[in-house]
């Protein structure tokens, strides 16, 4: 059997450490980690407070590779070097977010209509910048022409790979994922290309597979929060077989102890963790009943009682 190389995808207020470390120790398959992005800030001191996620102490578990979303070269070296200093030798550049805060900022997929901006960042970036550097783009921000002009410009520079989510920044997370686009990006981009989105099940992947064998990787994000056995699937071409609740269960417990640890006070908790069954409810046997139920729980105590009767039902995995 091959090995598949699996990235986490980074999913702000989802893949954070606490996820990340949990996630390491209860299921396997996936290789590395692609950390939600940190914003470049003005001026030289960085506080450690901004790389708390990114601590090295509590990232040895997962290789991580940390991302950061900037438009100017002169912060992005800055905070760069500092995550480099840190021990971490490849850093991810965003050109995907594409929510419209950021994107008018010219930041994230707000950049993409501009290739000339991106040609002059990276030209002065590995300049300053002596690590691995590589990109999370989306195919364009309007329209998936804009990749036409993107893809000569990143041939132009050493990235270490490209990692390209074949939608445009105005579709969001919605509508179909543009496979031809894709295989455009990997057939003319000069750089290791890595696919990711809508990896939600083993069909989906040997579909991918199949189309895209050069593909040198493949980036997992909501499919996996949605079902964390998925890389271990993927990696043995086989489903999982019963008792798929009881793993999952204690994958949660352990969430939600360094939940405990992270947040001050039950509250912040609690708001994670139903964040998260937006896409763990997914599939489950009457999910929508379940998010529900989990939503209305106001406490620590009320959340434990609603998830252990989900976790005493219907094997979700099974
Ligand atoms: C809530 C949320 C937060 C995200 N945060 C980031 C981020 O910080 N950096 C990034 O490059 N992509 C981010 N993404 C995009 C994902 O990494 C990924 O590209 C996208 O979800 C498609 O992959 P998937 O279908 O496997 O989830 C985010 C997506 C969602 C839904």
């Amino acid at each position: 059997m091959t090995m598949k190389h699996l990235i986490l995808a980074p999913l702000r207020g989802f893949t954070d450490v606490v996820f990340r470390s949990a996630f390491k120790r209860h299921f396997e398959g996936v290789d590395e980690a692609v950390a939600p992005f940190v914003t470049s800030i003005k001026g030289r001191s960085i506080k450690p407070s901004h790389l708390r996620d990114l601590a090295p102490a509590d990232n040895r578990v997962l290789p991580v590779v940390p991302q950061i979303l900037s438009n100017n070269p002169d912060e992005f070296i800055c905070l760069a070097n500092a995550l480099f200093d840190l021990g971490y030798r490849e850093i991810n550049w965003n050109l995907g977010c594409p929510f419209p805060m950021v994107a008018k900022k010219m930041r994230g997929s707000g950049l993409l209509p501009h290739p000339d901006v991106i040609d002059r960042m990276l030209d002065k970036t590995l300049r300053g910048f002596s690590g691995n550097l590589s990109i999370k783009t989306r195919l364009g921000r309007f329209s998936g022409d804009e990749m036409d002009h993107l893809i000569p410009v990143f041939n132009r520079y050493p990235l270490s790979r490209v990692i390209v989510h074949p939608r445009t920044g105005v579709q969001m997370y919605a509508g179909k994922v543009d496979l031809k686009a894709f295989d455009v990006c990997l057939t003319r981009i000069s750089h290791p290309v890595v696919y990711n989105g809508d990896i939600n099940d083993l069909d989906m992947f040997h579909v991918l597979e199949s189309r895209f064998p050069s593909s040198s990787g493949w980036m997992l994000g909501r499919g996996l929060i949605a079902n964390p056995f998925l890389p271990e699937m993927i990696q043995s071409g086989t489903r999982l077989i019963g008792h798929g609740n009881a793993r999952f269960a204690k994958f949660h417990d352990d969430l939600v102890v360094g939940y405990c640890r992270r947040f001050s006070g039950p509250g912040h908790v609690l708001d994670r963790m139903k964040g998260f069954w937006r896409y763990f409810a997914a599939d489950f046997p009457d999910g929508r009943r379940i998010v529900k139920r989990i939503r209305k729980a106001d406490s620590l105590d009320r959340y434990r009682q609603a998830v252990t009767a989900v976790f005493n039902g219907k094997d979700r995995w099974g």
